[in-house]
Parts: C-alpha cells; structure tokens; sequence
C-alpha cells in the first residue's frame, strides 16, 4: 500500500508544502461545486442556477480567489510523511521490483489502442442513462471506444459475461454507494446485455436503487443509493438545490443497504465526493463539529475526519459481520473538468486518453484515495482472520488517465444542434456508456476469478 502516489509524479508536488493547503483547496471545492453534479436524483439534473460568486463567497471561510487553483486545475502542493511514499527510481526499477515479487498490478498500466472496440450500443443495451448514452446524445468522436488497459507486467482478459453469468447462478450481486456505482451497474448489465436481457424487479421512489433479475440464470444485480453509505440526513430537492446542511451520523450505518446484506453474495461498496459537502457531524448522540461550516462555533474536523470514520464503520460492519460476503471496495473516481469547474464552464473535451505523467491526480482525490488504501489495508488484515474476503478495487489511477470518457456537452440530446457554440452544462464525471468505465468489470472479473494472485 505505498505505490499510491506514482501519478503524481512530480517530486515538487508531494513534499514541501502545509496540509492546510489542502483544505483551502477543498473548500474551494465546496464553496463551488455543490456536488449537485453526485447529486444523483435518478434524473441528474443540473440545477439551472448556478451559485452566484456572491454566495459563495458568504459561505466561504477564506476569500475564494486565494483559494482557487490556477486553471490549469495543478494540484496544490501536498504534504506527506516521507514514510509512507516508497520512491523508486523510475518504473522500470518499480515494475521489475513487483515482478521479483511475483506479483502484478493490474491497477498499473497504460491504456493502448485496441481494435475491438465497444461492447455493446445504445441499440443492444436498453438501460443506458440518457445522460450517460453519448452516442445517442450525437457525441461525435468515437475513438474513445478503441483503448484496451494494459496492466504492466501482466494481461487481463476482456469481461466474458457468460462465464460471470454461469459463476452467479443462483447469487445476488449489489453495487452500494452514489451516482459513480450506478453509472458501474449500468455498465456491467450493458456488457452481460450481449448474454440475457435483465428484468427489472424493484426500483425505490425515486428510481435511484434497483434491482434486476436474470431468469435464465437467477441472477439478482442491484445498486443501491447510499452516497454516504452511513446515516445522513440529506435536505434537498430533486434538483439538488439544498436547505439545510447534511446531518452525518459517524457511528450509524445507513440502513437501507444494511438491512438487504444478508442477501448479497457479492458487494462493491464505494464512497467519495459526498463527503465534501458542508456537513455538520453527531456523535454519541451529539453534535461532535462539522466540515466547512463557518459561523457555527463548532470544530471544523474535515471531511477527512467524516471519511475516515465512514469507511471504518462500513468495513468493520463487512469484517465482523456473521454473514460474509465477498466485498470490493472500489476507490474514488477523479473528475476531469478544465479551466474551470462544473458550475464555470469547465469542460472536457479531449480525445485520447493521457499518457502516465501527463496528468496529476487533485488533491481532494488523492487524500480520499489514501483514506481509502489506509482503512483498506487494516481492515483485509482483520478480515482474513474473520474468514471475509476483503479487495481493493483500485480504479482511481487508470481512472484518471481517461479525460476522454466522459459525456462533456452530450449529457443532453443533441446540446449543439441549434448553436454550436450555445454555452452547455458539461459532466466531466460520470463516464459514458459504452465507455472507460466497462473496463471496471474487467478488473472486477479478474478479481472475481483470480484474485488470490493479486492480494
Ligand atoms: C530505469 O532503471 C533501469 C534499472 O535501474 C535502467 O536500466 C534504465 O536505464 C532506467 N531508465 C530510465 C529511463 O532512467
Ligand atoms: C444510437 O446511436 C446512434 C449514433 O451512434 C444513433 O444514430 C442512434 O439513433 C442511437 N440509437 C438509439 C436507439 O438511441
Ligand atoms: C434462485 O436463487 C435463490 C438464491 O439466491 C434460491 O433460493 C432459489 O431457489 C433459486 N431459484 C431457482 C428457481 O433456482
Ligand atoms: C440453483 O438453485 C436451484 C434451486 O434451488 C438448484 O437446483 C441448483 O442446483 C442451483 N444451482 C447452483 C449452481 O447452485
Ligand atoms: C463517543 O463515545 C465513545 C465511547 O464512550 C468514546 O470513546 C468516544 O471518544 C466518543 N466520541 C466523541 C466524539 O465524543
Ligand atoms: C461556542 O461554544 C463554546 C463551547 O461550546 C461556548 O463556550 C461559547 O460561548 C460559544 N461561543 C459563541 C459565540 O456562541
Ligand atoms: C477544447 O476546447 C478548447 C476551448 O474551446 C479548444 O481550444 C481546444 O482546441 C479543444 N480541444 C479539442 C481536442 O477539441
């Protein structure tokens, strides 16, 4: 668990500087993005109003313009303990010293051009979001779809749906967490499309948890909304436009996915960017601080301190609970807005996916990646002796290196069609379908499969 820092490959940008940087950073963050972009009403809409420079300021506890990162999104400089990053040379000395190991990291790698291509299509696959189904919303570049990842020093195949059907006879599959893990099952049910069609048996209210079926195989798949995965009281409406701050309940665990855990065989439990938000913490059945909440008069822990707490709770429950389940943790997705934000007109409109180096991963992701890696690691350590079968699925790095894979503009139907320069909402999120994204269950598939190799 210390290969963690290698896209941020800049020396400069790890060493010197206050961590406290890092928290201006991600208020910035939140001051702008409200994050309604995760806000994931089943619709995902983007609010019409965007936060007045004004109001954010308010909310604010440094000015915003100090705050803001160049536009060139750079990272802010990083500070770590000089322990905890294993610096090799170059990646040849690294790859090589993995494979003296014996090991490979299929999280390390390049993506390279592969013929295939896609899975399947807006025509094969029916349950493709209308603001994930590029194609369909006249995204123009297609070469997106014609990269294969590469893990170094190893290969992993293509997703076979039949073999994952045939090895979930009789199972039930959830995907727990935000808008990121059902942009996730869509892509897997897109891709198991090409062998049965899913039957949906359940959706809540608000068509943000599912469930389907797969007849021939008795296959049950769902994803299940819980952008916290702990209790949280969230005061907002389908537009994402917010009230009132978020409660979050540090020792409770959101019961909606709880409740269903003794019926899954299998989970992939994410979280991330939620955290971010304005968010005022209960502990014991008290108020213990907040995260961003100026004017409050209470201690502002962090969202670090909220994530931390989070993860530790939900991967104590899967460690000690009676029921076992194999249980992914997938880590957090990155963004890839430029020069400027969702509510700023940033964008994303790149074409081929970067090359490593070529790209730092921000801050807020890396502080959340390393959350996620350092409760990880405590918690597999218990799990193994408990009989839980604990994996990382570690897809913020290739993640990143795919600025391609996003929807941008084609988040609507046709957004040019009438003016080609009309100012359009981008996500820069969320991955299109067919897209990057499949390449999830790629790595879920061989994890599945072979994942002793890999621990
Ligand atoms: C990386 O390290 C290997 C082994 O020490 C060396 O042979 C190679 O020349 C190095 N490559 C670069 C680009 O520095
Ligand atoms: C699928 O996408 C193509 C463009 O690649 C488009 O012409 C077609 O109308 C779409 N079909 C559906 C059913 O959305
Ligand atoms: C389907 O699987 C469930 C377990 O998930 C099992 O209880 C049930 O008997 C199975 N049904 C059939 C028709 O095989
Ligand atoms: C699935 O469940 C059915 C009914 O309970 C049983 O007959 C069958 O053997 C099971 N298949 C597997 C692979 O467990
Ligand atoms: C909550 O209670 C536990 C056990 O009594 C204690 O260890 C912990 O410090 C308390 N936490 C807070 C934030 O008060
Ligand atoms: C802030 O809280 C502390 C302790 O809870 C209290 O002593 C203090 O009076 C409060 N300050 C204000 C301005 O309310
Ligand atoms: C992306 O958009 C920017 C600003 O409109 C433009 O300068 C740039 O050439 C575009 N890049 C691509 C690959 O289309």
């Amino acid at each position: 668990m210390v290969k963690e820092m290698r896209l941020d490959s800049s020396p400069l940008s790890l060493h010197k500087q206050k961590h406290v940087l890092v928290k201006f950073a991600v208020s910035f963050l939140l001051t702008g993005l409200a994050f309604r972009l995760l806000f994931s009403d089943s619709f995902f809409r983007f609010s019409a109003e965007t936060p007045s420079l004004a109001e954010q300021k308010t909310e604010s506890p440094v000015p915003v313009a100090e705050t803001s990162p160049p536009p060139d999104q750079s990272p802010l400089p990083l500070d770590l303990p000089d322990n905890e990053i294993q610096t090799f040379q170059n990646e040849t000395e690294e790859a090589e010293a993995e494979q003296e190991a014996g090991k490979c990291d299929i999280f390390k790698g390049d993506w390279i051009p592969d013929s295939s291509g896609q899975r399947y299509t807006n025509e094969t696959c029916r349950v493709i979001e209308s603001h994930q189904n590029c194609m369909k919303n006249g995204r123009p570049d297609s070469g997106y779809f014609y990269w294969r990842w590469s893990p170094r020093g190893c290969d992993i195949p293509r997703f076979d749906p039949q073999k994952f059907l045939d090895l979930m006879r009789n199972k039930s599959w959830a995907f727990i967490g935000d808008s990121i893990s059902r942009n996730h099952v869509q892509s897997l049910l897109c891709i198991l499309s090409q062998v049965e069609q899913a039957v949906e048996v359940y959706h809540d209210e608000e068509y943000r948890s599912k469930r389907w079926h797969f007849p021939s195989h008795n296959f049950t798949l769902s994803v299940i909304w819980t952008p916290f995965l702990i209790k949280a009281t969230i005061f907002e409406d389908m537009n994402g436009i917010s009230t009132s701050e978020i409660q979050l309940y540090l020792d409770k665990l959101d019961k909606v996915w709880t409740d269903q855990y003794e019926s899954l065989d299998y989970v992939v439990i994410a979280g991330g960017k939620w955290f971010l938000k304005t968010a005022i913490f209960h502990e014991n059945d008290t108020v213990s601080g907040c995260h961003f909440c100026p004017g409050k008069n209470l201690t502002d822990l962090g969202f670090e301190y909220a994530y931390r707490k989070a993860l530790q709770l939900v991967l104590n429950f899967i460690t000690s609970s009676k029921h076992k389940p194999l249980a992914f943790l997938r880590t957090t997705t990155p963004d890839h807005f430029e020069n400027g934000e969702w509510f700023s007109g940033g964008y994303c409109n790149r074409t081929v996916p970067f090359k490593e180096g070529e790209v730092d991963m921000k801050d807020v992701d890396t502080v959340m990646r390393n959350i996620e890696l350092e409760e990880f690691k405590k918690a597999a350590e218990i799990g193994s002796k408990n009989g839980v079968v604990l994996r990382l699925l570690d897809t913020t790095s290739l993640s990143l290196l795919r600025p391609d894979g996003h929807p941008g503009p084609y988040r609507q139907f046709h957004p040019l069609a009438e003016d080609k320069n009309a100012k359009v909402q981008n996500d820069c999120l969320h991955w299109c379908l067919p897209g990057p994204i499949d390449s999830w269950n790629d790595l879920v598939m061989e994890l599945l499969v072979n994942g002793d190799k890999y621990q």
